[in-house]
């Protein structure tokens, strides 16, 4: 039976291990033709193993314990796969990597975690990782969003150009002979959902960097001009984020047919709603007043806190000190280096927390706790 005391910094590593180990014959005889559970169970995934992914997920994602079962009953039931169109726009393809490399096996019939992610949706349409190209790939994406429902996931930021508060199309980003004005309003107006993947996409990222030189917006913002800002939107930010994090959102949306609690940022208050701080193995250090002074004197040695090296933990939101990076094997401060506010808007710009510039501390008394 699982265990649902686990901690979350140990979760994955157990999932890993238990889920892609199960080979005990399955019993699946609550399971229609066509659905989900047919698919797993030719995978050779056995139930036990399904539902204690299903119970950890739910554990990450801070839900009630009989939410486990609840999942994996809705997900085995499912008749199709929802359709998911992922597009990309001035970004530099780590999110996508970080998504598809931070998992152990990509093999096809593989019981891993992220095949299991995989199975639950149709992925229809990914530039980087379909075969097909060029007008095929076009007449593919324009048929699909003739089908309303669908998840768009976009990662990337897009360039405009602004006239009198309008964001016009511009030449900075062409695509299939389209701007990426264009390009995102024909995929979101027939989207379900649109799902913001990274800080590029959440919030301008790196292009959007002073100077700006494309005019790189958000897709929120974007969303918004466009007169599409009721569409709902999931901002996954992070550069890149985690993973499992992305999974996560998937997941939740799959199951309880709704996005999840999010922040003012639109981030999901379940991987988001803690700083890095708050779970940090350091902080300990840091209530002691035991700081490392350079990377390479003696305390940064003991692991002593990296405030005086500019960590910015104490003011961003992400699960890496507990969901941690590469199947649960580590996070920056764990290597001995500082957070530099990845999913943070504006972080690029050097000022978070008005800290200005990575290495620079957060000022005495600028956040909560200090
Ligand atoms: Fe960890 Fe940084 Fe907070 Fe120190 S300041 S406890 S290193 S998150
Ligand atoms: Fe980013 Fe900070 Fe995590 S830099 S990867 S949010 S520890």
């Amino acid at each position: 039976e699982v265990q649902l005391s686990v901690s979350k910094r140990g979760l994955f590593r157990r999932l890993f291990d238990e889920t892609t180990t199960e080979t005990t014959t399955c019993e699946w005889e609550d399971c229609l033709d066509d659905t989900l559970g047919d698919r797993l169970q030719a995978m050779g995934i056995s139930r036990r193993g399904f539902m204690q992914f299903c119970a950890g997920m739910a554990s990450l994602m801070a839900l009630p314990p009989s939410m486990g079962p609840a999942m994996a009953a809705t997900l085995l039931a499912m008749p199709a796969k929802p359709s998911v169109l992922y597009m990309s726009f001035q970004e530099c393809t780590g999110c996508l990597e970080s998504l598809v490399n931070s998992f152990p096996s990509t093999r096809a019939n593989s019981t891993s975690i992220e095949n299991l992610i995989l199975n639950l949706i149709s992925l229809d349409y990914q530039e980087t990782l379909m075969a097909a190209a060029g007008e095929q790939a076009e007449s593919w994406r324009n048929q699909l969003i003739q089908h309303p429902g669908y998840v768009l996931i976009v990662d990337g930021s897009i360039p405009v150009i602004r006239q009198n508060g309008v964001f016009l199309p511009s030449p900075y980003f062409v695509s299939g002979g389209q701007s990426g004005v264009e390009r995102l309003r024909s995929a979101a107006e027939n989207a379900g959902l649109v799902i913001a993947v990274g800080t590029c996409a959440s919030f301008g990222g790196l292009p959007k960097a002073d100077p700006n030189p494309t005019g790189a917006v958000s897709i929120g913002d974007l969303l918004v001009n466009l007169g599409l800002g009721s569409k709902p939107l999931i901002n996954v930010s992070g550069c890149p984020p985690i993973a499992e994090v992305i999974t996560g959102v998937i997941l939740y949306y799959l199951t309880q047919g709704k996005a999840p609690e999010l922040d003012n940022h639109h981030r999901p208050k379940m991987f988001y709603g803690e700083t890095i701080h708050d779970e940090c193995y350091r902080k300990e250090f840091f209530e002691r007043e035991l700081f490392a002074e350079r990377f390479d004197d003696a305390n940064a040695r003991k692991g002593y806190c990296l405030l005086h090296l500019g960590c910015k933990g104490p003011v961003s939101h992400n699960a890496c000190s507990t969901v941690k990076w590469n199947q649960g094997t580590s996070f920056p401060m764990q290597s001995g280096h500082g957070c530099l506010g990845c999913a943070e808007p504006d972080f690029w710009d050097l000022n978070l927390g008005s800290g200005k510039g990575f290495y620079v501390p957060l000022p005495p008394g600028s956040f909560e706790g200090d």
